[in-house]
């Protein structure tokens, strides 16, 4: 299972590294702004972003432009930026026109913003590397995000697409266990859930206990 750090920011992209867990980041429009930087040094900043990657480890940087022409105009620019970059293509008629476009020159896609199975199946027949389902912000509407996961997963077999499903939008450490469940390829979340996925309090309690004990008798 691939752990993506869901953030622009390099310090948080540091201590997820240090972990020596992850596998990639993933970035979006609202991500990237909420960094200190001017929107000329958007593009260095990704390539910062790729130069604290490695081997097999990927940045899925996400395209503004909202039709066919500009999309793939964005997306061949961004994947030339640096081989790292995955192209991250918002759900629309357009962006599935451009995934198929880049997906047979050999650009990775990161197709985002779904939230319903037959956005999934869009997205993996035009060819998608990656498909992003968001599983926070569909149960924050009340629907069930990890249900979308699994039907996801069980239409991919179903017809062996060969899109990897990163799931996205996660919000706790139950989210990731279940998509561990579920067999799901990659989930990409804040650096907080994944040091919440460390805690337990009867971990904690038990260390206290071996040290107290191991001190109590040397
Ligand atoms: C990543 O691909 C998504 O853009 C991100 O996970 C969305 O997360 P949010 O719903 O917490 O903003």
């Amino acid at each position: 299972m691939k752990f993506f750090i869901d953030t622009a920011n390099l310090e948080e992209i540091k201590k997820a590294k240090a972990l020596g867990i992850l596998d990639g980041v993933t970035t979006n429009p609202s991500l990237i702004s909420k960094e200190s930087i001017d929107k000329e040094w958007i593009m260095d900043h990704y390539i910062s972003i790729c130069d604290l990657l490695e081997d097999e480890e990927d940045l899925s940087a996400e395209i503004i432009s909202t039709n066919y022409v500009d999309m793939i105009q964005e997306g061949e620019k961004l994947s030339l930026l640096h081989p790292k970059i995955v192209v991250k293509i918002p759900m629309c008629e357009d962006g599935i026109k451009a995934i198929k476009f880049l997906s047979k020159k050999n650009i990775k896609t990161n197709c985002t913003l779904v939230f319903s199975i037959g956005q999934a199946i869009l997205a993996a027949k035009s060819g998608s590397y990656y498909v992003s389902p968001f599983v926070g912000r569909l149960d924050d509407i009340s629907h069930n995000g990890l249900s979308l996961i699994k039907d996801i997963k069980i239409i991919y077999d179903n017809y062996h697409f060969k899109t990897n499903i990163l799931a996205a939008s996660i919000r706790h450490p139950l989210h990731i266990t279940e998509c561990a469940k579920i067999g799901i390829h990659a989930v990409t979340s804040p650096l907080n859930v994944i040091s919440n996925l460390v805690q337990h309090p009867l971990t904690n309690i038990g260390l206290d206990k071996f040290l107290k004990d191991y001190k109590n008798k040397f």
